[in-house]
């Protein structure tokens, strides 16, 4: 087991990659606690963890949130004393051409991928510098190294969360805390539209060596190596699990 006894924070783990990521983490042996908006997503997921033999609790906390966002990590401090690894995966998209975006769409995102994981780094990592340990995992996009048509505000957010990864590597790699980002390729509802849309299908497959989708657990994989102590000296790094889409 990998991450036996470690207690983990998975931020928008009530469904797609973020659930996956939580189970990851639950069968390699973490107590992880299931973040996300509405209670009963939450516990609907930390229940299967649970029936499964891991240890798991739920937690409703909108990201974007300060108060809720200390709430949350009080109450896991609470059930289990410390918080080893956090994984920023809670994300929306808003999507509009740039001169119909409004301003409530470009806020919203910023407000969830980069304040949303400014106020998770910063409710957590007290607990990590103390303990001289954690793992800080950052979930970015293709779309913010490539950029995306009709998501402006997504591709900035994205690209931000590159630069946020690489300052907290820096910044706490004294402390011997990591910090890296992975960029998955397309799985889940969230890129239902490119993966389904017969106008973006074909041409977006047609980019990706691969040539075919992503299961989010065929990305769990890279955020348990993250979440290890096997990639202690791995730091600011940005692993793209997207089918070679991003290959130069
Ligand atoms: N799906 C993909 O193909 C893909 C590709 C690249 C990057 N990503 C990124 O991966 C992450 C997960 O994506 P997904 O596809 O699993 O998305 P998803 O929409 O399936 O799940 C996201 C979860 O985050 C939760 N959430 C949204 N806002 C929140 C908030 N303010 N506070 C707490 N929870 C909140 C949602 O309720 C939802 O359960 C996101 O950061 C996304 O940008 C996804």
């Amino acid at each position: 087991m990998q991450l036996k006894d470690r207690v983990a924070v998975v931020t928008g783990a009530g469904q797609g990659i973020g659930a996956a990521v939580a189970k990851a983490y639950a069968k390699e042996g973490a107590k992880v606690a299931v973040i996300d908006l509405d209670q009963a997503t939450a516990d609907r997921v930390a229940g299967q963890i649970v029936e499964a033999g891991g240890q798991a609790i739920g937690v409703a906390c909108d990201v974007s949130n300060r108060e809720q966002v200390e709430a949350m990590a009080a109450k896991v401090n609470a059930e289990w004393g410390r918080i080893d690894i956090l994984v920023n995966n809670a994300g929306i998209t808003r999507t509009a051409m740039l001169n119909k975006m409004t301003p409530d769409q470009w806020n919203q995102v910023l407000g969830v991928h980069l304040t949303g994981a400014f106020n998770c780094l910063q409710a957590v990592v007290g607990g990590m510098i103390e303990r001289q340990y954690g793992r800080i995992i950052y979930v970015t996009s293709t779309a913010g190294v490539l950029g995306t048509i009709g998501q402006i505000n997504y591709s900035a957010a994205k690209a931000g969360v590159l630069g946020m990864t690489k300052s907290t590597a820096k910044e706490l790699a004294r402390y011997n805390i990591t910090a890296n980002a992975i960029a998955p390729g397309a799985a889940t509802p969230m890129t239902e539209t490119i993966r389904t849309d017969e106008r973006f299908k074909e041409k977006y497959l047609d980019r990706i060596p691969l040539g075919r989708w992503a299961e989010p657990e065929e990305i769990t994989p890279v955020f348990v190596f993250f979440a290890s102590d096997a990639s202690g000296y791995v730091t600011g790094q940005i692993l793209a699990a997207d089918g070679g889409l991003t290959i130069h």
